[in-house]
């Protein structure tokens, strides 16, 4: 904190931004632009909620990742695109075009901006409202999306340039610590081999020093260990002993544990109630970070994920949308001081006057066409308080995230 506040390129930022609120009204976009360098320059604290496959700006992986040999791409009946690193010829995916040398398809064509620009985000030129009409077609793209970027990220030799490059991007938007929601899948070499979750984590590790190491002024990175809501209760029950293991095994960089997903299409976390309350019955600490509230469907079993979250002990609420429709949950947040991690379009504004702790973070910024944090800051300044937010607002926020 003391970094924090004491930094003089931060102060002379914070007084220049307070200058440029009150040109705030309408922002044109060169008073945008002018804003979101001069959040660029401040200390925004921690990103609490990023997760591991959308942290890295998706430029970079098309010019870094599919340039390199051996990769082969394939296009889905759904006009989805798949990669594999591999050796040898790889062996067909099923509902995808059999598969082509990224290097071959490049010679052949004049012009390779629209093949390097193809669909690996959500972000559209045209009006959002538009081409996703409704919650399952932009969760639908979203996911797709991942799967997309799936072969790219898991292949071992980008896997570390990915992150290493993702922590780059984050610092240089003055970003002191990360937490990463990380799924920790299976690792492939370009031979076919695998690597398992506890080398994942590893190398995280691994890299998060190498990382210090070039930047001693970086406080470093834990990961929550994360798995999709869409599994069943025997696969989840593995996934939480694992989690438990892995917390033993890597205090140093394991924070906790969370579910990852769509929440309207999964089950709430009161049907896993049983797993979830696994580490508490054996006295085993597992710290979890739940996504709750992140539903406009008030009423239904999953509008209740947020006080479960809390019955579960969470330690933050990722999201938290849903928080003014319940009062207990809220109530019982706030005492606990349970911080709320956000990105846009939230209730925020109403939250942070009864003093609620929240966090500004990213979630998934190469999805979103941006990079790091500092864009989210600029959306949560201008979005909460409008032209009455101060320094102090924005103050506040990077210190919640230390806290
Ligand atoms: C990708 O990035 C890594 C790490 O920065 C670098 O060593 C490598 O040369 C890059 N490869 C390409 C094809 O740009
Ligand atoms: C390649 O195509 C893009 C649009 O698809 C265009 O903007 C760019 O100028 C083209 N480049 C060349 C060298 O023709
Ligand atoms: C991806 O782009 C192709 C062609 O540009 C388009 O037909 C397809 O609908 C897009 N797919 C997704 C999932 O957005
Ligand atoms: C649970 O899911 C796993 C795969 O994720 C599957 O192998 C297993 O059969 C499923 N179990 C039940 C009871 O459905
Ligand atoms: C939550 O914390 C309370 C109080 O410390 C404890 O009694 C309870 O077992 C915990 N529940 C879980 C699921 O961790
Ligand atoms: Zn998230």
């Amino acid at each position: 904190m003391a970094v924090l506040l004491q930094r003089p390129q931060a102060a002379v930022a914070c007084l220049l931004l307070y200058c440029l609120t009150y040109a705030l009204s309408s922002p044109d976009p060169r008073q945008r632009e002018a804003l979101i360098k001069l959040e660029a320059s401040m200390q925004l604290g921690g990103a609490l909620h990023v997760h591991d496959f959308a942290m890295t700006s998706v430029e970079w992986l098309v010019k870094n990742a599919t340039y390199r040999p051996h990769c082969y791409m394939c296009l889905t009946d759904r006009q989805s695109v798949r990669f594999i690193f591999s050796s040898q010829w790889p062996k067909a995916l099923p509902q995808c075009s059999p598969w082509t040398l990224l290097e071959n398809l490049r010679a052949k064509l004049a012009n390779v901006t629209e093949l390097d620009n193809s669909n690996l985000t959500i972000f559209t030129d045209q009006d959002p409202e538009t081409v996703y009409p409704t919650q399952e077609e932009i969760w639908t793209t979203f996911e797709q999306a991942f799967l997309a970027l799936f072969g790219l990220v898991t292949y071992a030799p980008v896997f570390r340039d990915y992150y290493y490059q993702g922590l780059t991007e984050f610092y240089t938007d003055n970003v002191m610590y990360l937490e990463l929601r990380a799924l920790l899948p299976e690792i492939y070499e370009l031979d076919g081999s695998t690597h398992d979750t506890a080398w994942t984590l590893k190398t995280y590790q691994d890299v998060t020093r190498q990382f210090i190491t070039e930047h001693p002024d970086f406080f470093g990175t834990r990961v929550i260990f994360t798995v999709h809501r869409a599994v069943n209760t025997s696969a989840l029950t593995r996934t939480v002993e694992e989690a438990m293991k892995l917390q033993r095994d890597f205090p140093d960089i394991m924070a906790g544990f969370d579910l990852v997903g769509r929440e309207d299409s999964g089950k709430p976390l009161w049907y896993f109630k049983d797993v979830l309350s696994l580490p508490a019955e054996r006295g085993v600490t597992l710290p979890f970070f739940f996504h709750a509230g992140e539903t406009d469907l008030e009423g239904t079993e999953v509008d209740q994920n947020m006080l479960d979250a809390l019955l579960l002990n969470t330690s933050r609420i990722g999201h938290g949308f849903a928080l003014l429709r319940h009062p207990v949950a809220k109530g019982l947040s706030r005492k606990k001081g349970v911080a709320l991690e956000d990105l846009r379009n939230h209730p925020a504004a109403a939250l942070m006057l009864e003093n609620h702790p929240l966090v500004i973070s990213s979630d998934d910024p190469a999805m979103f066409g941006s990079s790091g944090l500092s864009y989210d800051f600029y959306e949560a300044f201008v979005g909460f308080g409008g032209i009455k937010s101060t320094l102090g607002s924005l103050k506040e926020l990077a210190i919640n995230s230390i806290r």
